[in-house]
């Protein structure tokens, strides 16, 4: 034991296999230890808190041929987050209020004009849009729609990078909508507004987006792109990412975990929270991620490793770390596939039921 420390001590690989338990994601208590092998192997698991890789681009959304459906729900958590997709089309033909969550919108593919009650931002592939409860939003597809990422949450949604400036540049980066380009549609307009038992739909007289000015505050819609946000690491070595979002309960994380230097993070076991890694796009591959639109879901306590993330052509990747454990939905199982932990690739272990 005391030459392999030795050896470390000189600057060679570790002689094993470290290994890393943790609070309150990547900022509480820790302990790393050496393990003689991995230990995120398994061969078979019966039971619904088992890893899951899911095809995003494969999943049947309602909204793809109707306008007027909701995203399709493929999974939801014990805090009542919610991770919908959305194939939107056409223009929606209402438009809508969430009354008690805030939203945070991926575009993945598509670009989007969102109309909302302080005017029009337009979103496209790598952009995160924030849209608060309580925001009338009208979403117009610019082209021929394309695949949006909507997280749905009941805390507040709050843009805070761990520093003013060096993650993003708020004053360059963060866009909130263009005043000049405001909603004015003939009335009636129908309004759909979501609570947790449904939707109550409205009939209005005139459209309520209409505005002349804002006189105080700012509008609290906005986007920030994902190529945007910098990857926070520790040279040469490597270490925890951090958020560049989340909500005021901390129920929810969000992070860039794009291609960034540093050693392979160590295997883990995350104590408080749910993993949800969004690969959005290469050219590089994060281990068996390779085609855009891909998710890994790593329910808290089971054992990952992770991919090389110090890859030469650079990747694009986002985390979101969820203290309300996830299940999939029936639309969200049917794109699943159980996963394996190292690369990320589809598990050759065997299923019984979830
Ligand atoms: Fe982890």
């Amino acid at each position: 034991m005391s030459d392999a420390n030795n050896a470390h001590d000189a600057g060679g690989p570790p002689p094993f296999t470290p290994h890393l338990w943790s609070r309150d994601g990547f900022n509480g208590d820790i302990c790393v230890t050496g393990r003689p092998y991995p230990i995120v192997e398994y061969t078979a698991v019966t039971g619904p808190h088992a890893p899951h890789r899911i095809d995003l681009t494969a999943v049947a959304a309602a909204d793809a041929a109707d306008p007027a459906a909701e995203p399709t729900v493929v999974g939801r958590s014990t805090s009542g987050a919610e991770l919908a997709v959305s194939r939107l089309a056409a223009p929606m033909p209402h438009l809508r209020r969430n009354a008690e969550q805030d939203e945070m919108h991926f575009v993945q593919e598509g670009e989007y004009d969102y109309v909302t009650d302080f005017g029009t931002l337009r979103a496209g592939p790598g952009d995160f849009v924030a849209l608060p409860r309580a925001v009338t939003h009208r979403v117009v597809p610019v082209g021929d729609g394309g695949l949006r990422i909507v997280v749905s949450t009941a805390g507040q949604l709050l843009l805070k990078p761990p520093a003013p400036f060096g993650m993003i540049n708020l004053a360059r980066d963060v866009a909130r909508p263009d005043g000049d380009r405001q909603s004015d549609l003939d009335g009636p307009v129908s309004l759909v507004v979501k609570a947790f038992d449904g939707l109550t739909r409205f009939t209005l007289p005139r459209d309520p987006m209409r505005f002349m000015m804002v006189l105080g505050g700012q509008p609290p819609v906005w986007k920030v792109n994902l190529a945007a946000i910098q990857p926070l690491t520790y040279e040469p070595h490597g270490g925890p990412p951090d958020s560049f979002a989340e909500t005021g309960d901390r129920d929810l994380l969000f992070y860039t975990l794009s291609s960034r230097t540093g050693a392979r993070p160590p295997m883990h076991y995350n104590a408080d929270f749910d993993e949800l890694i969004f690969y959005f796009r290469g050219p590089g591959a994060y281990g068996e991620f390779d085609t855009p639109g891909q998710l890994a879901w790593v329910p808290k306590s089971i054992g990952h490793w992770g991919p090389e993330e110090d890859v030469p052509d650079g990747y694009l990747a986002w985390l979101l770390e969820s203290v309300g454990t996830f299940r999939l939905t029936e639309a969200g199982a049917a794109a699943a596939n159980l996963m394996e932990t190292g690369e990320f690739g589809i598990s050759a272990a065997t299923e019984g039921e979830r």
